[in-house]
């Protein structure tokens, strides 16, 4: 039977970044108090949570303090101790568990998760020793990237290599730690495609969202995807296999691959509500955030229904000081800041969305928009 946590009581979070923010307004909204844990005294979610506990993921008093007070705890990054999540879980009720987030971690254990749950991976193998490569990129042709198999993220930890030798300096300048060699394939596109699935098995998909990366961080999310009807579906369906396969409860965004000939393949997961999902905030019924509240409180999904076609752009630290008047007289950007008081290059202050009648309209808009903000 489904047990429901109910508004009124209080929700969790382990992480006080901008996910953890979005997803505390969207509980507080639906009457939820909250608690966050982040070390950071300035933590963006922390400031806005009722109570923040400001400690280390690994504090156990903390962590104690934290199960006493929430009825449900959930996470905004995957790299929390998976034995943090271990020791929560047997006080009070975590979601996502501790299993999922320790595959999550690891980029060689989410593709075999990933190929049993049927989706397929671009051409790759782990390379745990310096040793390991000749054969590898044998296996996986040249270009390759070498990616390091946890920690990476916004494209860090990440290289292009064109032979043997480039790709054992990388490995050596990474500190020889495990990592991944995968094919370089030539893009066609990217698209994620982000689930929920909650403990009882009802699962809902988000619209699939086609994403393009500038030095490889999320730039923009164009939705619907600009490709072909049947490659979203398929995007929906292998997200929604992985968390059958994972007994995942929560929000999963699957990121994928299109090459020149149309094939999909998986890229990574992340257990969590995703940057290129902030577009559901203003154009579906109900927003990944809401979602992920849904899903930890036993609630079914909402409604995933997309309203209007959107674009979502990124603010970066670089764009520090926006020109704010470019948004003054535009109905339909909706602005997101995430209250960050230090700009740096790459670091996500917030993001727009920009809504239109068709996507084309919604990317001419969103375009604009951001030339204006960034003073071009
Ligand atoms: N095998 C590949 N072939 C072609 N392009 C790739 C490949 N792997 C990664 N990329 C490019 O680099 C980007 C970042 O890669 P990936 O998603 O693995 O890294 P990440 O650091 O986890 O990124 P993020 O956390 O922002 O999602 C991809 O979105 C894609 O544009
Ligand atoms: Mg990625």
């Amino acid at each position: 039977m489904a047990q429901y946590i109910l508004p009124g009581a209080t929700l969790g979070v382990l992480g006080g970044g901008q996910l953890g923010r979005m997803f505390c307004v969207a509980a507080r909204t639906m009457g939820y108090q909250l608690v966050v844990l982040d070390p950071d005294p300035e933590s963006p979610a922390g400031r806005i949570a009722d109570n923040h506990i400001q400690a280390d993921y690994d504090d156990h008093t903390a962590l104690d303090d934290l199960a006493r007070r929430c009825d449900g705890i959930t996470t905004e990054f995957e790299n929390v101790p998976a034995q943090s999540l271990r020791y929560l879980s047997q006080r009070t009720q975590v979601h996502p568990g501790a299993p999922a987030l320790e595959i999550a971690q690891n980029r060689n254990r989410e593709k075999s998760y990933a190929i049993a749950a049927g989706l397929l991976p671009v051409p790759n193998a782990p390379i745990k020793a310096g040793t390991d490569i000749a054969a590898v990129i044998e296996y996986t042709g040249l270009p390759a990237i070498l990616k390091r198999a946890t920690l990476g993220y916004d494209g860090k930890g990440q290289f292009v290599v064109d032979s043997v030798e480039q790709a054992t300096r990388a490995f050596d300048s990474m500190g020889g730690v495990e990592c991944v060699l995968e094919k370089k394939v030539e893009l066609a596109a990217e698209v994620s495609a982000i689930v929920c699935r909650n403990a009882s098995g009802e699962t809902a998909c988000f619209p699939v969202a086609e994403n393009r990366h500038r030095n490889g961080i999320l730039h923009q999310s164009i939705v619907p995807a600009r490709v072909e009807p049947s490659v979203s579906v398929t995007a929906q369906q292998q997200a929604l296999a992985l968390a059958e396969e994972l007994e995942y409860v929560g929000i999963l965004a699957v990121e994928f691959f299109v090459d020149m000939d149309g094939a999909l393949y998986f890229n990574e997961m992340a257990p969590r509500p995703h940057n290129s999902g902030h577009y559901t905030k203003d154009a579906c019924v109900t927003s990944q955030f809401e979602q992920q509240v849904r899903m930890m409180c036993g609630l079914r999904p909402g409604d995933t229904r997309l309203i209007s076609p959107v674009v979502m752009i990124n603010l970066l630290g670089e764009l520090w000081q926006p020109d704010w008047t470019a948004l003054a007289n535009e109905p339909g950007v909706k602005l997101h800041l995430y209250g960050k008081h230090q700009a740096r290059p790459g670091r996500k202050m917030g993001h727009f969305n920009s809504l239109a009648r068709d996507v084309e309209t919604a990317l001419q808009v969103a375009d604009r928009i951001y030339a204006q903000l960034a003073g071009h």
